[in-house]
């Protein structure tokens, strides 16, 4: 090599360099969920090639949810203020900037959530008796719950950055997340909005609401049916 070249060769290793290192400090959301990393298992074996989550074994739905607040789970999850034997050594084997990457990647997968039929199902008449609809449309004033769509959004579509959807969630996930309140075991969030709420539900009540917004996609589909027969059906 003459010594004309030589600058182009050390050029091309600090550009090297450079990629390698920024490689390493930008990891691969994608590639995190396919393949896991630092022995972690790939995210997709529970929570579906989409992130849409498996109802039957009550893995939740992670797409199009915000990435800040998935980021904050898994954050609190790794350190245990979150409790989840599930998931505490898949959080805690991340680091934060791998967290932080697959956050975001699943923040950005389309949700599977119908957000215009789901809202439609707000609008329909909850009876008392309904103890599921009646929480999530009217809340229990008695004891100061606001409806939890009041929060989350018509038909628990999610709102924003801080309040997550709630439709199609598996029911038993829904219901340990709210006893998780009850019991400390996760923490408070923004200004303790859930704790309140939790705190003040019977245990009748949240298996009743958990099911509720578990059923609402089907629900919310069998509703477009009856309105309009022709394109209702899916
Ligand atoms: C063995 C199955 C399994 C694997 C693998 C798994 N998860 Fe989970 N994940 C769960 C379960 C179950 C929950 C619900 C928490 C609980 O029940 O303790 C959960 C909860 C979560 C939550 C909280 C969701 C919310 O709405 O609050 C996030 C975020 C999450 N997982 C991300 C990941 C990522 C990222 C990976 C891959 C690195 C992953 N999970 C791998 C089973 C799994
Ligand atoms: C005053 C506002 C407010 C009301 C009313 C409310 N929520 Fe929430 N909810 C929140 C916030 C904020 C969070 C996010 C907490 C966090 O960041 O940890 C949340 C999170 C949740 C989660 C966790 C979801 C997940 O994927 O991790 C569940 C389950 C939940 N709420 C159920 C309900 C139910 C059921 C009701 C009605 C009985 C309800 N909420 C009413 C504000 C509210």
């Amino acid at each position: 090599m003459t010594p004309r070249f030589l600058p182009a060769a050390l050029a091309c290793g600090v550009l090297f360099a450079a990629a390698a290192a920024s490689a390493q400090s930008a990891p691969d959301g994608k590639q995190i969920s396919i393949q896991g990393a630092n022995g972690a298992p790939a995210c997709i074996t529970c929570h579906g090639a989409r992130g849409e989550g498996n109802p039957a074994a009550g893995f939740p739905q992670l797409a199009g949810i915000g990435a800040k607040y998935l980021d904050e789970q898994l954050e609190a999850m790794a350190n245990g203020s979150r409790v989840s034997p599930i998931m505490a050594a898949t959080a805690r084997a991340l680091d934060p900037a791998q967290r932080a990457a697959v956050a975001s990647y699943y923040a950005g997968l389309p949700s599977p959530l119908d957000t215009d039929r789901l809202a439609a199902t707000a609008m329909a008449l909850a009876k008392p008796a309904d103890t599921g609809a009646w929480l999530a449309t009217r809340g229990a004033w008695d004891k100061n719950v606001p409806a939890c769509n009041q929060c989350h959004g018509p038909g628990g579509i999610g709102v924003g950055a801080n309040f997550p959807s709630l439709a199609g969630q598996p029911a038993a996930y829904i219901a340990s997340q709210l006893r998780a309140w009850q019991q400390g075991q996760r923490p408070p969030g923004p200004l303790a909005l859930m704790p309140a709420v939790a705190t003040r539900l019977t245990d009748a009540e949240i298996d009743a609401v958990s099911a509720y917004y578990a059923g609402l996609p089907k629900a919310a589909d069998l509703l477009a049916a009856q309105a309009n027969p022709a394109t209702g059906a899916k």
